[in-house]
């Protein structure tokens, strides 16, 4: 798959090391930074992930910060983004079989390495249930083109 990554300074260690993770995988990672610990602003990084999925120019995106809340609340301000800030893989799972979203949100600051890689696999294995969901969904993105 097509992925596109990005972090600010909080969440730059977990980002590397999930950026490695899916690399290793096999898929193909754009990296947006951030590429230090130094100080940023994850708005940034959440906007050019954001804008890049909604744009189709990714299948999915991954952003991580402290907490994971910034970037979620930044990232669902892009039309046609679906980001979702997760700590277990279970809700990784239900978060693409019920709500379709196209990004998933890491905290830094609190998840573990191995269950980021978990989280991430699972969210990029599992496939929208559609059915109920997809009208569910639709008006989701009807809300959005209302504003
Ligand atoms: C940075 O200190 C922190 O606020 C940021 O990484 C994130 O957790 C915000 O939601």
């Amino acid at each position: 798959m097509r992925l596109y990554v990005g972090s600010d300074h909080a969440g730059f260690a977990l980002k590397e090391q999930v950026r490695e993770h899916l690399e290793q995988e096999g898929h193909e990672v754009v990296d947006v930074g951030t590429h230090s610990e130094d100080s940023v602003d994850y708005p940034d990084f959440a906007r050019q992930v954001g804008e890049a999925v909604a744009a189709g120019d990714a299948e999915y995106g991954i952003l991580v910060c402290g907490s994971g809340l910034g970037m979620a609340i930044a990232a669902n301000k892009v039309d046609g983004v679906r980001a979702v800030q997760v700590m277990d893989t279970e809700m990784a799972k239900m978060s693409r079989m019920h709500n379709d979203a196209n990004v998933v949100t890491l905290a830094g600051r609190y998840t573990e390495p191995a269950t980021a890689d978990a989280i991430v696999d699972t969210f990029l294995a599992t496939a929208f249930e559609g059915g109920r969901h997809q009208n569910r969904v639709d008006k989701i993105t009807a809300i959005e083109h209302e504003g």
